[in-house]
């Protein structure tokens, strides 16, 4: 305990306009909240008023971040403000840093009021990186639109912030540390935490770890190969894959954590985790995984290399569901998907039988489902799959249950796949995204494309792209009406859906540094496939050309006789399938 008590004061400050939470929490360059003043501080300011007095008041709050360039110092910043803000206690990931699912798990266990997560998710780091920061509510997942709206609220009027300039905390040393503050009647109170005991032992009461164990391990192991990307996951793919289920240390790389991802882009995709997808090629590997900073998201590969699309993965794990003993317990209540990712999880909800739930993107969508006992399993496209054992997106959880499902089937990845094709059809998907789009520019061109496909004479409009004609079915611009609180969330994304089931669709991310990223998702559904004739292979992959080239023709239409920024053919363009 210190000795004379901490001083709290009032700084004044001015609002930024800018600090609007994006689809997941505040994202910018490191070098704004370095440069503008009190950036970092206004912000937090917004998220601690954002909590009614009463609830904050003795609250419990948790803390940490993907240890990213400038984790520390807002870590530092926190937790000055959160002393001076009345929060009671806080429990910090050591050395500030805890994976997204981690503080997730932490919140609540330890039934705190919410966390700040201090990420920027797979966006580079280091001093000419991303920082990000976001708040997760009492259900250890990310604040709801409501909650964000006032924070966003709050910033554009704030005048003023409370620190406790004095307060220093050590980061370094596990365990307690208590703070005097002055006009306060109890020791404000920090506490450092092993997010990774906590996390373990959540995924120990979730899956067979004896039966991972004889699979990694045991006379007849798969050799696998985990990249952590320099992320936070190596402390967790270290302890839980290493130590606890027996894989040789050299099957996880990158896993030191380091400031700047060593200068990598932390993204668990096939364009950037290179150092997995170079190893895995020559086939010495059966199974393979990479995560994102944060640790939330994954990609799965199999042996030389064999690529599970995210939309594939979330329906291959809910087409296998019971080999992950926590759903034998708890059965399972729901299916859900975003809305731009593939309908491939849809045909296994309706084999059987259980309910799907198509939501914007987001998890904070599948987050209130799941408060509502109304959802077990979800995925997204963009690289995040999880249960409703927390409420973020969850990497290291999708590893061990698409192991559990190599245990249970003794087959390898790629025969999984191809099984499931095989039962259900395929759903060829692939995004397009189009970066630093100057932002009025982009903005026209969806209120363009909206009018044209508003229009009545659109729907049942034909497209016919080689020997193939595509007819329109429907035509919409994305709502969603939450079916546990009611609350609709309009223009989440633009919708032609085509009567062979095939889907273009259109949307602003929510998660750009700067300017505008469109996105152009397509999802391309056969239902026959035929397999060991690459060529074949093409000519159906061939059904996602043909759609995009609807794309040009609407983007072009949308265009018309502007004298504008051609948004959607711009050289900024990264694409995967
Ligand atoms: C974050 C969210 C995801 C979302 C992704 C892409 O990672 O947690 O739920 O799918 O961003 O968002 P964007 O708005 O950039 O498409
Ligand atoms: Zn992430």
């Amino acid at each position: 305990m210190e000795n004379s008590p901490l001083q709290v004061v009032t700084v004044p400050t001015a609002p930024y306009p800018d600090q609007r939470p994006g689809t997941d929490g505040l994202r910018k360059s490191v070098c704004v909240f370095q440069s503008r003043r009190n950036y970092l501080h206004n912000f937090v300011q917004s998220i601690l008023s954002s909590i009614d007095l009463r609830d904050r008041q003795g609250s419990t709050v948790v803390v940490g971040g993907d240890g990213r360039f400038f984790n520390q110092t807002a870590i530092e910043v926190i937790v000055q403000m959160a002393a001076a803000n009345g929060v009671g206690r806080l429990i910090i990931g050591h050395h500030g840093i805890m994976s997204t699912p981690a503080i997730s798990c932490v919140i609540r266990k330890y039934k705190a009021i919410g966390g700040i997560v201090l990420t920027a998710s797979h966006n580079p780091g280091g001093p000419h990186g991303d920082f990000g920061i976001k708040f997760n509510t009492a259900n250890g997942g990310p604040a709801k639109e409501a909650v964000s709206s006032k924070i966003f609220l709050i910033s554009r009027t704030i005048e003023e912030f409370a620190i406790c300039p004095g307060l220093k905390v050590d980061l370094t040393t596990l365990g307690r540390q208590t703070f005097d503050l002055e006009n306060k009647f109890k020791p404000f109170t920090v506490e450092i935490v092993d997010s990774v005991e906590s996390y373990a032992n959540l995924l120990r009461n979730i899956f067979d770890f004896a039966a991972l164990k004889e699979l990694l391990s045991g006379d007849h192991r798969i050799k696998i190969r985990l990249d952590a990307m320099h992320g936070v996951a190596g402390p967790y793919v270290r302890k839980i894959l290493c130590e606890e289920l027996g894989c040789p240390a050299n099957s996880a790389i990158n896993c030191v954590p380091m400031d700047d991802f060593g200068g990598q882009h932390p993204d668990p995709h096939p364009t950037y985790a290179t150092d997995l997808t170079d190893s895995m090629r020559d086939g010495q590997y059966d199974f393979g995984a990479a995560f994102d900073a944060d640790g939330d998201r994954n990609m799965i590969l199999g042996k030389h290399g064999f690529f599970v699309t995210p939309s594939d993965s979330v329906a291959v794990i809910a087409n296998n569901i019971f080999c992950i003993p926590y759903f034998q317990h708890t059965g399972v209540r729901g299916f859900a998907r975003s809305m731009p990712t593939s309908a491939a999880l849809d045909r296994v909800a309706k084999a059987t039988k259980i309910e799907l739930y198509e939501t914007p993107t987001g998890w904070k969508f599948f987050g209130n489902l799941m408060d509502a006992g109304m959802l077990s399993l979800c995925g997204e496209e963009s690289f995040g799959t999880g249960g409703d054992h927390i409420r973020e997106k969850d990497g290291l959880w999708a590893v061990l249950a698409w192991l559990s499902i190599l245990a249970s089937r003794r087959q390898s990845v790629e025969d999984i796949v191809k099984d499931h094709w095989l039962k259900y059809g395929r759903n060829y998907f692939t995004r397009y995204d189009y970066e630093d789009v100057d932002i009025d520019a982009a903005c026209e061109m969806m209120e363009d494309l909206e009018m044209m496909i508003a229009d009545k004479s659109f729907v049942r409009q034909r497209f016919a792209v080689e020997d193939k004609i595509y007819q329109v079915e429907k035509a919409d611009n994305f709502e969603y009406t939450d079916p546990a609180d009611s609350t609709i969330s309009r223009n989440q994304g633009l919708r032609i859906i085509f009567s062979d089931g095939s889907r273009i669709i259109y949307r602003l991310s929510g998660t750009g540094r700067s300017g505008a990223t469109v996105r152009i998702y397509i999802d391309s559904y056969e239902k026959e496939l035929i397999f060991e004739d690459t060529q074949v292979e093409n000519l159906l992959f061939l059904s996602v050309i043909q759609l995009l080239s609807i794309c040009i023709t609407l983007e072009f239409a949308a265009d018309r006789s502007k004298d504008r920024q051609q948004v959607c053919l711009s050289e900024n363009t990264s694409a995967w399938r």
